[in-house]
């Protein structure tokens, strides 16, 4: 039997945290009664929010993961007509509003979500939430000592020093040659990263956001996320500093074996 917070979440488009704090501070009924336990059944009934109905038949959100190819624009529309990464998402799961959350170059593939839901685009895509994104690169040759070097002390993009969070060499990932972790979504940053080092990035792959991995989802492929990966968003969802995860800093790991 579902429960009343996740009835409240899809019929509201509010975050599950937003509908969990509205329930436990009292501002949601059922049936005009107020209920205050996020976690009760609920099967049926009028639900309102501060007094308002809300349409209980509404649909829950969508979301969506896609493997993106190179020569796809992260936009819902193009006005020059090039092929925007909606193309590549079936009708039966196009919902009206879908969009994706944060960008990736023309030039840049892999794993890219896309959702209904603004709510936790917002808190996805917002800097004070920097949420973790590791690609895989290749370059025209690979990273020099100096050059990993060079990253791990930080490099200068849009007036800012900024460092990977981790930087590891793979092994038996052709044609990729090295996995860079970072927390912030500036514009080209990786590729702007290795180019202040003077390496050429020529193919990179986003391969896991946040606790979300592309697994073995071929290129150009789709598939709907699990409750469970919707879920591990919404976790991820919390400030980096309120996260307690203690990570920060350089991975000392380079040259060891990767495995997303
Ligand atoms: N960094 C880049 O350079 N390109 C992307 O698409 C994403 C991160």
């Amino acid at each position: 039997m579902p429960s009343l917070l996740h009835a409240l979440t899809a019929a509201s488009g509010l975050s599950r945290r937003k509908a969990f704090a509205a329930i436990r501070e009292g501002h949601v009924t059922v049936d005009g009664e107020v209920r205050t336990e996020p976690s009760s059944e609920y099967a049926a009934g009028l639900i309102a929010l501060d007094g308002r109905l809300l349409d209980t038949a509404a649909r829950a959100h969508v979301y969506l993961m896609l493997n993106k190819p190179p020569d796809y624009i992260t936009t819902v529309s193009d006005e020059m007509g090039r092929r925007t990464v909606l193309d590549l998402i079936p009708a039966r799961l196009k919902a009206p509003g879908i969009h994706p959350i944060g960008r990736l170059d023309r030039d840049t593939s892999g794993l890219l979500l896309l959702t209904t839901d603004g709510d936790l685009t917002h808190a996805l895509t917002h800097p004070r939430f920097e949420i973790e994104k590791e690609y895989w690169l290749r370059s025209a040759a690979p990273l020099t000592d100096q050059q990993v070097a060079q990253l791990r002390s930080g490099v200068e993009i849009d007036g800012e020093a900024r460092r990977p969070l981790r930087l590891r060499r793979l092994i038996d990932a052709e044609p990729f040659q090295t996995s860079i972790t970072i927390r912030e979504g500036r514009n080209r940053q990786v590729r702007r990263m290795l180019e202040a080092v003077g390496a050429r990035v020529t193919s990179l792959r986003r391969v896991r956001e946040g606790p979300l991995t592309l697994g073995d989802l071929p290129e150009g492929a789709v598939r709907a996320l699990t409750r469970d990966e919707v879920a591990a968003l919404r976790s991820a969802e919390r400030p980096a500093s309120k996260r307690g995860d203690g990570r920060s800093g350089d991975d000392p790991s380079l040259g060891r074996r990767s495995s997303p």
